[in-house]
């Protein structure tokens, strides 16, 4: 194993900008200051409706490592626009706002809390008229900016860390040792959303609106969904979800080692 296989990313344009002066990505890392040979960034890419997030969840608590949600990042944007009621056509407009909304984690509370403008924003990010802005929101290149470069400031200060979302492995961390992407059908995420929604929910438009969305995602400018470079695709279509778990968390072993998951499960008080 290479040391700079487990080099946190953390780009020279990442340096706290926060007028307030204090970390924006939150108070400090719960597992301690970390030493430079313990760092292990997972990333985990993929579409919507392909279960990242709660297998993002579950692979970090089995790895002892901390779990960084980005679509929270979005959704929260998504949110304070509608609230502060910011033209959502005004990408510098929607930009100003998320820079000064000093967007971060409190890492003390599991989840993580996510803050904007120092308050928690987690109640609001499901909510649907967050849900029906926050794609085109994720669409703007300023704001993706902002973001981008906040989460790879928090990948500097949580090293130990599984992150999730679209961009995580191809673009914010190109050199995380172990890059992962969760796939499934469209008809096995139709059928999943469908369960979601309950009596009535119209399998095949929801699929068809599935491979539209995945069209867009994956041929837009600015963060498109894309396999990253080196990264392991996994296709949850068939698997329940503790094999996903198992699968992943085995492919992290393999990539990285025993040893230095074990003394990460330490640290952490798993092991
Ligand atoms: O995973 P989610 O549903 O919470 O994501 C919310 C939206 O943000 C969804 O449209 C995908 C987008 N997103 C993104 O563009 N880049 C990320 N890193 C994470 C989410």
């Amino acid at each position: 194993m290479t040391s700079n296989l487990l080099e946190p990313e953390l780009k020279p344009d990442a340096q706290p900008t926060n007028p307030t002066g204090r970390p924006q990505d939150g108070v400090r890392p719960t597992l301690g200051a970390p030493d430079a040979e313990m760092a292990l960034i997972v990333t985990i890419d993929g579409p919507a409706g392909a279960g990242k997030s709660t297998v993002a969840r579950e692979v970090a608590r089995r790895l002892g490592l901390e779990f960084l949600d980005t679509g929270a990042m979005y959704r929260a944007v998504a949110a304070l626009a509608i609230d502060h009621g910011i033209d959502q056509a005004d990408e510098e407009a929607v930009a100003k706002l998320t820079r000064d909304a000093d967007l971060h984690f409190d890492w003390t509370t599991d989840p993580p809390t996510l803050l904007a403008f120092d308050r928690p924003i987690m109640d609001r990010l499901r909510d649907r008229d967050v849900s029906a802005l926050v794609s085109p929101i994720s669409a703007m290149p300023e704001v993706r900016d902002v973001l981008v470069s906040l989460q790879r400031r928090i990948g500097g200060r949580h090293p130990l860390l599984v992150t999730e979302g679209r961009d995580q492995g191809s673009v914010v961390f190109p050199q995380a040792p172990v890059k992962l992407y969760l796939d499934a059908s469209p008809r096995v995420r139709a059928i999943r959303r469908a369960e979601q929604i309950g009596e009535g929910a119209d399998i095949d438009a929801i699929e068809r609106k599935i491979i539209a969305r995945d069209e867009r995602d994956s041929t837009r400018a600015v963060g498109p969904l894309v396999r990253p470079n080196g990264g392991i695709v996994v296709d949850s279509s068939d698997l329940p979800f503790d094999v996903v778990v198992d699968t992943l968390v085995g492919i992290v072993r393999e990539k990285v080692g025993g040893e230095l998951l074990l003394a990460i499960s330490r640290r952490a008080g798993n092991g």
